[in-house]
């Protein structure tokens, strides 16, 4: 089965063609984040705009790319949620409607489950059950997932996200959007030990997360620090010190507390290189394997909605899609309304 894959949920118009018997066929991407920058963050109805623009000759190109035309796709997936609405709508119509118009499935796909599932996508993918971090811009959260479909969620975050706290603080230090790359960019030149920020929650003896209180410990050191280029990068340094002891330490919490040997990491965050070297250490520490998708699918990307789209698919009868007539059917059966 040869899935189409619609990523819109954000600022990455994401397009991809999975292929149920031979694995990923072709994937592009337009990313946004140059046209946002100017504002310091994303701007919704520009957002959808651009994704108007880029969605269709991305389609075409995935297709040229893979040697494939319209007439041999299965079905189509498309993120329905969660993430911005308008654009959203644009992913969500133009699979619609070309999929109505093909006379083919379309699926909607939540967005935290194609970045849940994007390990999969490699090479050597780990069998299931394993414990998950989701760390992206709008979410930190542990799952334990026993398959597609069964996920059960062990943490999540009070205030902030991981890559919002990432975010806010590259603000802070005036850095450009998205923050992320600039802090852990400028991290590598921070001394170690300068400064010590809070852990927080590391004790609090749950999954949870809380990066709001660490963003305002970074105000305070920027406010009372002189700022320059070295003290700038000993607070990038000591943030990520932070943030990644903490999700550290609770990745290996909740392997112990469900007793599995294997974690997935996934989400923008999951490409910070220090939070990968600490993961492996503790994984090897302990006898536990981390598993994560390659760079590019860390972030948002159409070929983790075509994956989480065809795996969905695949549990499905022919009869959940399009329509069917009713050759018996009784009118006592209606009910009221
Ligand atoms: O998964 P994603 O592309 O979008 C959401 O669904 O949120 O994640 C984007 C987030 C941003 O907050 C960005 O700053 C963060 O991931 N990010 C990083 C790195 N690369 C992206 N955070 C820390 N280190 C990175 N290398
Ligand atoms: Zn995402």
């Amino acid at each position: 089965m040869i899935v189409l894959g619609i990523e819109t949920s954000c600022d990455e118009t994401g397009i991809a063609l999975y292929d149920t018997e031979a694995g990923l066929l072709a994937h592009a991407l337009h990313s946004q984040v140059k046209m946002h920058a100017e504002y310091g963050g994303v701007v919704p109805e520009l957002a959808s705009r651009d994704h108007i623009r880029r969605i269709l000759p991305l389609v075409e190109a995935v297709l040229r790319d893979a040697g494939k035309t319209l007439r041999e796709i299965h079905a189509i997936a498309y993120t329905q949620g969660p993430g911005l609405a308008g654009a959203l709508l644009v992913g969500t119509s133009v699979a619609e409607s070309l999929a109505f118009a093909l006379g083919i499935p379309a699926i909607g796909v939540h967005h935290l489950e194609g970045h849940l599932l994007a390990p999969l996508l490699e090479e050597n993918p780990p069998p299931f059950p394993f414990v998950a971090l989701l760390v992206s811009g709008g979410h930190t959260q542990l799952m334990r997932v026993s398959g597609i479909g069964r996920y059960e969620l062990l943490g999540d975050t009070l205030d902030d996200a991981a890559g919002e706290a990432f975010d806010k603080t590259a603000k802070l230090l005036g850095l450009p959007y998205p923050g992320g790359p600039e802090v852990a960019k400028l991290a590598e030149r921070g001394k170690p030990g300068a400064l010590k920020l809070p852990r927080p929650m590391l004790n609090s003896g749950d999954l949870n997360f809380s990066f709001s209180g660490l963003k305002t410990a970074v105000l305070t050191a920027v406010n009372s620090a002189e700022m320059n280029e070295q003290s700038r990068a000993d607070i990038a340094r000591a943030f990520q010190e932070s943030v990644v002891e903490v999700l550290t330490a609770k990745c290996l919490a909740a392997l112990q507390q469900c007793g599995m040997e294997r974690l997935i990491v996934s989400g923008g965050v999951g490409a910070n290189q220090r939070l990968r070297e600490s993961l492996g250490n503790t994984a090897c520490e302990h006898g536990c394997e981390v598993f994560y998708p390659r760079l590019e699918f860390c972030t948002d990307n159409g070929a983790m909605i075509a994956f989480a789209g065809a795996m969905r698919l695949q549990g499905r009868k022919a009869e959940d899609y399009g329509f069917t007539v009713r050759p018996r059917w009784d009118l006592a059966e209606l009910g009221a309304q």
